[in-house]
Formats: C-alpha cells, sequence, structure tokens
C-alpha cells in the first residue's frame, strides 16, 4: 500500500514540509507558505477554461465585480459574449467544483490525499484581471490556496474581528488587518486554516486554484441525521393518557400530556450502526447540482467484465465512495461487501481506480456493473 502524503510536494522545494509534519503543525492551526511547491501546476490551467466552464449549466459559476466599494454577485451560466467582454480590471470569475470537469484539477485534488476523502470538498477557480479579487473575507473551512497561472499577491492576518460589512452581497470584512503578505506566482501554495482573515488581489491576470475541504455544520448534521432517521426507526405503541384527572380547560394541553410526549421522544434511539450508515450515505451524498450520466453506448456485462479485467476501471469523477468496517457508501448509496471482495473494493476506494480489476467476486463485478451503467464507475 502506498504512503498518503509522500509525493504531496516535491522534497527538493526549499521549504517543503512533510504531509505527517503539516498535519502535526499546521492542520487547523496555522497558516503555511510554500513558495514553487507544486510547480507542474504551472502548465495546466489556462483562462478558457473557465471561461468555457461558466458558460455550462452543470457548473456552479459566479461573477463578482466591484466598483470603487461597491461589490456586485451574479450567478451563472454565462453566455460566453458576455465573459469575453468583461472589462480590464474590477472582477474575479468564480468556478466552483473543477475536479468534476478538468483532469487537472481533479490531479490537484489527489494531491492532498493526506486528507480523507471524506474532509474534501471542491476545487474552485477564480479568474482575475490585474486588480481583481474577491475582497478581504474568512472562510469557514481550510482552504489551500495554489497559483496557478499569472501573479496574485495575498495578505492575511489571523484577527479576531471578523464582523462582516452589512448590506454586501459577499461576505467582506468590516476592517482587515493583516500581518504577512506573500506575492504568488504559479506553483506556490498558501494553506489557510477556517477562519483565518484573507484577501487576494492579482496583479496581472491570474489563475487561483482553492483547494477546499468539506466541515458541516452541527446544524447541517443534526438537520440532516433527523430528515434522514424516520425511515431507520420503528417504534412501537401508541399515546396514552397515564393521568386521569377532570379539566376544567378541554382547550387545554395538560402538562401530563406533554411529559407523556416528552417520554416519547426520550426514548428514542439510535445504535452506532444506524450513525455509521447515516455518516457514510451523508458524506457520499453528491452535491444539488451534480448528476451522473449512463454511458452512451452501454456495453454487455460480459464485454464489461472482460474489459475490467483486462484494462480496468475508474470511478467517474463525481462519485464519491468511502467505507467503513465491511460497508461501502456510494454515491448515498450503501452496500455490504461481499467478504471475497473487500480488499479489492477498499483499494478502489482509495485509489478511485483499478487497473485492472483483478477480483473474482461474482456479485462484486455484478454491482460494479450497475454502477456502470448509472454512470458511477467508469471503463479505463
Ligand atoms: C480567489 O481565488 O479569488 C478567492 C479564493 C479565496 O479567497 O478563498
Ligand atoms: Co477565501
Amino acid at each position: 500500500m502506498n504512503m498518503r502524503g509522500h509525493e504531496w510536494m516535491s522534497e527538493a522545494t526549499a521549504g517543503a514540509i512533510t504531509a505527517e509534519r503539516f498535519l502535526r503543525r499546521h492542520w487547523q492551526q496555522k497558516a503555511l507558505f510554500v513558495r514553487s511547491a507544486l510547480t507542474e501546476i504551472g502548465q495546466c490551467f489556462e483562462p478558457a477554461m473557465l471561461i468555457e466552464l461558466a458558460t455550462r449549466d452543470d457548473v456552479e459559476s459566479r461573477l463578482v465585480r466591484r466598483e470603487r466599494t461597491r461589490w456586485s454577485v451574479e450567478h451563472g451560466p454565462f453566455p460566453r459574449r458576455r465573459l469575453e467582454r468583461l472589462p480590464a480590471r474590477g472582477w474575479s470569475l468564480l468556478v466552483q467544483g473543477a475536479d468534476l470537469h478538468l483532469p487537472a484539477a481533479r490531479t490537484l485534488m489527489d494531491r492532498f490525499d493526506f486528507i480523507p476523502y471524506a474532509r474534501q470538498d471542491d476545487v474552485m477557480l477564480s479568474l482575475a484581471p490585474p486588480g481583481g479579487g474577491v475582497g478581504a473575507h474568512f472562510d469557514s473551512y481550510d482552504v489551500f490556496l495554489v497559483q496557478a497561472y499569472g501573479r496574485r499577491r495575498w495578505r492575511i492576518g489571523r484577527q479576531r474581528d471578523l464582523t462582516l460589512k452589512s448590506g454586501a452581497p459577499l461576505r467582506i470584512l468590516k476592517s482587515f488587518r493583516p500581518e504577512h503578505e506573500y506575492a504568488v506566482e504559479p506553483g506556490d501554495v498558501l494553506y489557510l486554516p477556517a477562519r483565518y482573515a484573507h484577501e487576494g488581489v492579482a496583479t496581472t491576470q491570474c489563475i487561483t486554484c482553492s483547494v477546499g475541504l468539506r466541515a458541516p455544520t452541527r446544524q447541517e448534521i443534526t438537520t440532516s441525521f433527523l430528515q434522514w432517521l424516520p425511515d431507520k426507526i420503528a417504534l412501537a405503541g401508541r399515546y396514552r393518557d397515564r393521568e386521569k384527572t377532570l379539566s376544567k380547560h378541554p382547550a387545554q394541553i395538560a402538562s401530563a400530556m406533554l411529559r407523556e410526549i416528552e417520554a416519547v421522544l426520550a426514548a428514542v434511539r439510535w445504535s452506532r450502526a444506524t450513525v455509521e450508515q447515516f455518516a457514510g450515505e451523508y458524506l457520499t451524498e453528491p452535491k444539488a447540482h451534480v448528476w451522473f450520466r449512463a454511458p452512451v453506448r452501454i456495453v454487455s456485462f460480459m464485454r464489461f467484465s472482460a474489459h475490467a479485467r483486462s484494462r480496468g476501471i475508474r470511478l467517474a469523477a463525481a462519485t464519491r465512495m468511502l467505507f467503513h468496517g465491511d460497508r461501502l457508501f456510494v454515491n448515498g448509496e450503501f452496500l455490504s461487501m461481499p467478504a471475497a471482495a473487500r480488499a479489492a473494493l477498499i483499494a478502489l476506494a482509495d485509489e478511485r481506480a483499478a487497473l485492472p480489476w483483478r477480483n473474482r467476486s461474482a456479485p462484486a463485478a455484478r454491482q460494479l456493473y450497475q454502477w456502470y451503467r448509472a454512470g458511477y464507475v467508469e471503463l479505463a
């Protein structure tokens, strides 16, 4: 099994730090800047790619504009002509989920595979002309800001006062007190823990990749759990009055009735297995604007199996596959792994590909074929 994170930055890079050290010293604690950490990224992205993505209706995009102190935000998709005629200054085009559409963005995300997939969110790309940016703000989750094209100046600060400007259509800090400044070039990486104030201003036309980490709020986790729970619990019995006293007010909800209802709710229990199933389904649930396309020409099960054995299979870019114990979760669905295929399925989830698929389990092969037909898995 290969060790995660050993390739996340070249050891020849001055200031490079191992993934272990990064996790110990910086992760969720302290900002980190490494110059020329991912230099190969410099040739992978260009403005036309963002323009193309921002015209698509299956891609989430935004155009942020600034006129003096006034900010505005528009949501895509945008007509191509509009994007090609943007002014020379004062805007930034943001494209969410680039890892689903650009292999280079997926490869970039994979550089961070020492962070569990369940914590990875997406790669956002931003394009800005000189002077462009989205203002001073903080994010609620950790982010790796990877400079992909052109130059930008980042200013960052760990300020306590995170009050936002009121009335602005995007999150802008009321007062920004930067402590450090970095003039970044393609390949430079800046890691910021959640709630770190920052502002990036393009110094030439530039593209920045934000590798975003996922950290749902407690409210989001709980709301999702409570919405998911009803199908999973079966409670016996029915409401009954325990105290039979004559009431002066037939319209009153008696305290005894409230106590009984409270007791019914307090008796709701869930097991570790229920939590496990919820967590797996929740964490692999595709995002709202993601949909899977079945292959244009579906091959037969026989041909699928032969291809998988000779050349292999891989997960579709949007597929989320995670596991815990013997349970495998794929795009919000769950499966108990057949013992004979467990190791192979875990390897598929970790590597996102099996080149070739050597496992002989017939139930696993049938399951993979179903996922292939659903567009979750592709022939390599
Ligand atoms: C940008 O790329 O302009 C914004 C990224 C961020 O600040 O999170
Ligand atoms: Co930010």
